[in-house]
């Protein structure tokens, strides 16, 4: 049995009073569940307030990136212990606005996911294709050759802190979202290629969310494809009650 994930995505939203009402409206809706695990991840600045407001609240703390350098010449980066040293233990990697708009590369991506297995870091790895890799069928190879080049270089310990998010992108933001098919599709797909590489017994343990306009309305369906474990969300988890309604629809 996987426990469920709903995290929440805050992009580059919210000030930090804008943050504080956010988490502070979380914790008197949410009711906390054994079967499912959430996590919210708001930007930098926002991370020691919510590290501190979510002390006695079972909701993590995670922060969108980090470089892959220890520390140094790198203006306006953020290290892992930089991370850690506020209480910070899961980080998202590989976002597809990191890739178009940041240039991460593959190898980049490599670099990060070693480091964060190094500093012993929760890493939501995200994978997930173009639409015009869909509309050329392609979109199983990206997904694959995302994975391998980033990811499959780890020894099989890592995935200990390992979840993937499979994010098409043409469902980000856009209210287009992959269908339950096209999701399990996928999700099956990401999962045997784990299995190929490092066995069935790791594979059946991974946690694979799915992320791209996932709302109230499509949440239960999406959640219930037996290759999903959870979602990670972005405009609607800058909502309490969306975000909190997403939450009860991961609750077995
Ligand atoms: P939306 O839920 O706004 O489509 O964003 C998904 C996402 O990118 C989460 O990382």
């Amino acid at each position: 049995m996987r426990t469920k994930i709903v995290a929440g995505n805050w992009k580059m939203n919210k000030t930090l009073p804008e943050a504080i009402q956010l988490i502070n409206d979380l914790k008197s809706m949410v009711k906390p569940d054994k079967s499912v695990e959430v996590i919210i991840a708001p930007s930098y600045v926002n991370l020691p307030k919510a590290v501190e407001l979510l002390n006695d609240f079972p909701i993590k703390v995670s922060a969108q990136n980090m470089h892959f350098a220890d520390h140094g010449a790198y203006t306006g980066e953020v290290s892992a212990d930089m991370l850690k040293a506020i209480g910070v233990e899961t980080v998202i990697l590989g976002h597809s606005e990191r890739r178009a708009y940041f240039n991460e590369t593959d190898d980049i991506l490599q670099n990060k996911a070693h480091k964060a297995y190094e500093k012993q870091m929760t890493n939501i790895f995200c994978v997930g294709e173009q639409l015009e890799d869909r509309q050329a069928g392609k979109h199983f190879d990206v997904v694959k050759n995302q994975l391998s080049k980033a990811l499959f270089a780890l020894p099989l310990q890592a995935y200990k802190k390992i979840i993937i998010a499979y994010e098409p992108v043409w469902a980000i933001g856009t209210g287009e979202t992959a269908t339950p098919s096209q999701a399990q599709e996928m999700h099956h797909f990401i999962r045997e290629s784990l299995a190929k590489k490092y066995g069935r017994e790791l594979a059946s343990h991974v946690r694979i969310l799915y992320g791209g306009s996932v709302k109230p309305a499509n949440a239960a369906e999406i959640f219930a494809q037996p290759d999903v474990d959870g979602g990670l969300i972005g405009g609607a988890s800058l909502n309490a009650k969306d975000f909190n309604a997403i939450i009860e629809a991961a609750k077995s």
